[in-house]
């Protein structure tokens, strides 16, 4: 692929969503997805049409246009202005470590360092770097009138995320969770750090 369609790729939103049915426990999700605005419906059409959990990438997208959902540039005035301004200021801050040319001064492209350092010397290095701001994650626990509930979020993730990036959003009781018995929960926040932990 050239550099070019590279850059046109990585600098494409892309979206995370599941929903869960609490009765069926039954959930539903897409990861990655572009183009396709309405996320958490093609994560509802994994969840009823499917016997899956998950569909990620392209292949999500391609299910979303069979289950007659349309295709979309996601890019708004807004963001193209947002994203030349971050690769204006070298791409600062970003999510990379160890790697070359400096991902505190430098766009990259980045190269791989070796790992010598302590996992002390390691830690340290993932607290030292600033993270860029924060996301637009939407989690959900509704309750019908029969009793019944569903979980739900929707998210495009971190901004300014390394292209392939997908957090806690559409994994089933780490971005939300539901038992129509018990009750329901929904996160919001770091999800590289959330998916670590059992919520
Ligand atoms: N909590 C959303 C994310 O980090 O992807």
């Amino acid at each position: 692929m050239s550099r070019k369609n590279q850059e046109l790729n990585a600098s494409q939103t892309t979206l995370d969503a599941m929903i869960m049915d609490g009765t069926t426990m039954k959930s539903g999700s897409v990861a990655a997805i572009r183009r396709i605005k309405n996320a958490i419906g093609v994560a509802r059409a994994v969840l009823e049409h499917t016997t899956h959990t998950m569909l990620a990438g392209d292949f999500a997208t391609d299910f979303a246009l069979c289950n007659g959902f349309v295709t979309e540039n996601l890019t708004t005035l807004d963001s193209a202005a947002s994203c030349a301004e971050w690769k204006a200021g070298n791409c600062q801050p970003n999510y990379r470590i160890n790697v070359t040319p400096d991902p505190a001064s430098s766009c990259g492209p980045y190269t791989p360092i070796s790992l010598n350092s302590s996992s002390e010397e390691y830690a340290s290095k993932l607290r030292g770097r600033e993270s860029p701001e924060g996301h637009d994650t939407i989690s959900m626990i509704a309750l019908h009138g029969s009793g019944t509930m569903a979980a739900g979020t929707s998210t495009n993730g971190a901004s300014r995320k390394v292209p392939g990036r997908v957090g806690d959003g559409p994994i089933t009781g780490s971005g939300s969770y539901v038992d129509g018995d018990v009750g329901g929960c929904g996160a919001t926040g770091d999800g590289d750090i959330m998916m670590r932990f059992c919520e």
